[in-house]
């Protein structure tokens, strides 16, 4: 408890309470929910963990200093007035990303060069030579919140947004994004406890997280890198052990998975990533126009899916929803149906419930 410190998880607009949700599962403590941003305390372990298992979050940052500033030079006092060397070694990159808010501050990138400025100032006072800047890799990425005058400078610990899971090396077109895919699927309270099927599967992302949260298989066990390695205080011989006891927690399932799509390209992808996530024994992706298609068996049936959005139609988007609603209706019984879109107008027309 007494090495736990403030830790700020981001997430999507309505994703808040789902991630707060995620992180009390995980065992965070004094969780806060804000926009867009989920606080809560834990010590380095715990972000390694978060930054593992998280599906809902896209990054975990750290923040090491807070303080109020409403023009560019108390920005830059502030700033220089921290011990960078700590964070950053002279042998580092970084860059710098801002996040601004208000009626101080209206221009992210010059608060990004201001406080590069004081950063690279200071160091080369404290020690004659300065670390470079790097926007495209980087070691260590700060990052820079200001809402008003309150400024917030955080370490970022996840690097690249945590939704590049590491499994989709390929995609088709308009594949929807992992954090949004877990957070729909946790949002319709998809346990695992059904078979499951995405008829418009395209890549194949809404059922290889399915199956990800069906078999407790942590959200970025497969991401190749965390920006918290390059950090003074990465502890590997931890965070194996953390990703080992994660491991010893994945589960065999029984329940059929199920991807399908009408396009061959699709399916080659699906299939791909599917491989890439090592769940080719849990999962079958195959060819079918959902239209023509009837659920096999009477066994309860789970489906998530998200349509092409309209102007990827060649038809009347009503028309095609009113189909799959038909094919529902005619051939899936038993079924529990969410459907992802943007089109509201085609959902309720269709007398599809809906939430935003
Ligand atoms: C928006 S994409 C799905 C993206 C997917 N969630 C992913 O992550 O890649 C919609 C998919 O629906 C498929 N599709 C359109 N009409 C279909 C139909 N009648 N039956 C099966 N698949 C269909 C398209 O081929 C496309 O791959």
């Amino acid at each position: 408890m007494k090495d736990n410190f403030e830790l700020i998880a981001k997430t999507f607009f309505g994703f808040e309470d789902i991630l707060a949700n995620e992180l009390k599962n995980l065992g965070a403590q004094n969780i806060t929910t804000g926009n867009r941003m989920v606080s809560f305390y834990g010590d380095k372990g715990f972000i390694y963990k978060a930054n593992l298992c998280l599906r809902t979050a896209v990054k975990i940052l750290k923040p090491i200093m807070k303080f109020k500033a409403s023009n560019n030079i108390e920005l830059y006092d502030h700033v220089k007035g921290f011990d960078w060397r700590k964070i950053i070694g002279i042998d580092k990159t970084f860059s710098i990303e801002s996040v601004v808010h208000g009626k101080f501050f209206n221009h992210s990138l010059f608060v990004s060069q201001k406080t590069k400025d004081a950063i690279v100032d200071r160091i080369r006072e404290d020690t004659g030579s300065r670390p470079s800047v790097d926007l495209k890799y980087p070691d260590i990425k700060i990052n820079i919140h200001i809402d008003n005058n309150k400024v917030t400078i955080s370490m970022d610990s996840s690097g690249k947004s945590l939704h590049h899971r590491g499994y989709r090396t390929s995609t088709n077109v308009a594949p929807i994004n992992e954090v949004l895919a877990a957070g729909l699927l946790l949002h319709s309270e998809w346990n695992g406890q059904s078979d499951f099927l995405d008829p418009l599967c395209g890549s194949g992302t809404i059922v290889i997280e399915a199956a990800m949260i069906a078999r407790n298989i942590p959200a970025n066990i497969y991401r190749k890198e965390f920006a918290f390695e390059k950090w003074n205080d990465w502890d590997e011989s931890l965070f194996k052990v953390i990703e080992e006891s994660l491991i010893n927690k994945i589960k065999s399932i029984k329940i059929k998975i199920i991807g399908s799509d009408k396009s061959t390209s699709a399916v080659v992808k699906a299939k791909q990533n599917v491989i890439n996530a090592k769940l080719n024994d849990y999962i079958k992706i195959k060819k079918d126009d959902f239209l023509y298609t009837k659920k096999e068996g009477d066994d309860e049936l789970f489906i998530l899916t998200n349509p092409p959005y309209g102007h990827r139609l060649e038809g009347d988007i009503n028309k095609f929803y009113s189909k799959i609603g038909d094919t529902l209706k005619n051939f899936y019984i038993n079924t529990n149906f969410w459907i992802i879109s943007s089109n509201f107008e085609a959902i309720k027309k269709n007398r599809f419930k809906s939430f935003k």
